[in-house]
């Protein structure tokens, strides 16, 4: 059995500024050395099972993708496949799962399912998603402003939308990144409790209002997110609430003119954003979603403890 506790990723607030900086930084240097062909293979011989109990295209990819290009090997596994589904619990698999592959990634909606997987596990455990938290997200976001405007500290950021995983991520990315982020919810789609409590101690880096113009108003970078999130069940309603605060050219117009536009995709163009924007000049998302790639690699290697120099 190992010894020591392993190196989970499974919220940006688990993690000090230069942890995360340092991850940031191996992700520019593998992406650098990826386009020059240069592929160091720190990870070979190193397995990471990957649990999916929702569904996803970029996390799946980009792993696995990520995983080989490190020289490792991935196990792509299905929750409904899985003993969990008849109730084998978190803690249980993990241990099991500990036995034979070297890290494990997930994606579940449960957050306490997460910390129970994590609990249980003797090796890494990496966050694909829950409904709480979506920190590799955050790590891809981080990275694709810096790479277009530089230093995110101290940058104007907006959140237009519903509060979910994502913005509850990039909260606590603004208060360890010093960014100033404004966020503009419909009361009905507000933050709940445990980030009510995030947004708090993030002090004056993160402010909550109802109003989207206001939010994107001098903003360096505008986000929004799909409006129905796995897990929601109330489509048809938060559609009509929602619907003032779709990413049009007219918010956009708000904001600074270099201003960049994200999402974590997958877009539900004519709802939350239009063709226009996600489309149009601000737009940076495929950057994004390559990204990804970059900053798991990163995070596989922060996890694994291994050098890439
Ligand atoms: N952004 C993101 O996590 O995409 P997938 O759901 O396709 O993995
Ligand atoms: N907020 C979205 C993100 C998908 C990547 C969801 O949880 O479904």
């Amino acid at each position: 059995t190992t010894t020591g506790t392993p190196k989970h990723f499974l919220s940006i607030d688990d993690f000090t500024y230069p942890e995360l900086r340092g991850m940031l930084d191996v992700a520019v240097s593998l992406k650098g050395r990826l386009k020059e062909g240069d592929r160091p293979q720190p990870l070979k011989d190193k397995v990471l099972a990957m649990i999916f109990e929702r569904q996803s295209t970029r996390t799946r990819v980009s792993f696995d993708v990520g995983m080989r290009q490190l020289g490792g090997e991935t196990i792509m596994l299905s929750g409904q496949e899985m003993q969990l589904s008849r109730e084998e619990t978190l803690e249980d698999t993990a241990k099991v799962m500990s036995r034979y592959v070297d890290a494990i990634m997930i994606r579940i909606l449960s957050h306490a399912d997460l910390l129970e997987l994590a609990e249980g596990a003797s090796v890494p455990v990496i966050n694909g998603l829950t409904r709480r938290a979506h920190p590799c997200q955050i790590m891809a976001d981080l990275m694709t402003f810096e790479e277009h405007r530089g230093n995110i500290s101290g940058a104007k950021v907006a959140w237009v939308g519903d509060s979910n995983n994502v913005l509850h991520s990039w909260v606590n990315a603004a208060e360890l990144f010093g960014c100033q982020l404004t966020i503009a919810t419909p009361e009905e789609y507000s933050p709940e409790k445990d980030l009510m409590e995030d947004i708090r101690r993030a002090g004056d880096a993160v402010r909550l209002i109802e109003d989207p113009r206001e939010a994107v108003e001098g903003a360096d970078l505008v986000i929004t997110d799909t409006w129905v999130s796995m897990g929601d069940v109330d489509a048809a309603e938060r559609r009509r609430v929602l619907k003032p605060y779709q990413v049009n050219t007219n918010l956009m117009a708000l904001a600074n003119k270099d201003a960049l536009f994200m999402h974590c995709l997958p877009a539900h163009r004519g709802d939350e954003v239009t063709d226009e924007v996600i489309d149009g000049p601000q737009s940076v998302v495929w950057d994004e979603a390559e990204n990804r790639l970059h900053a798991q690699k990163a995070i596989l290697c922060w996890a694994f403890g291994v050098e890439t120099n």
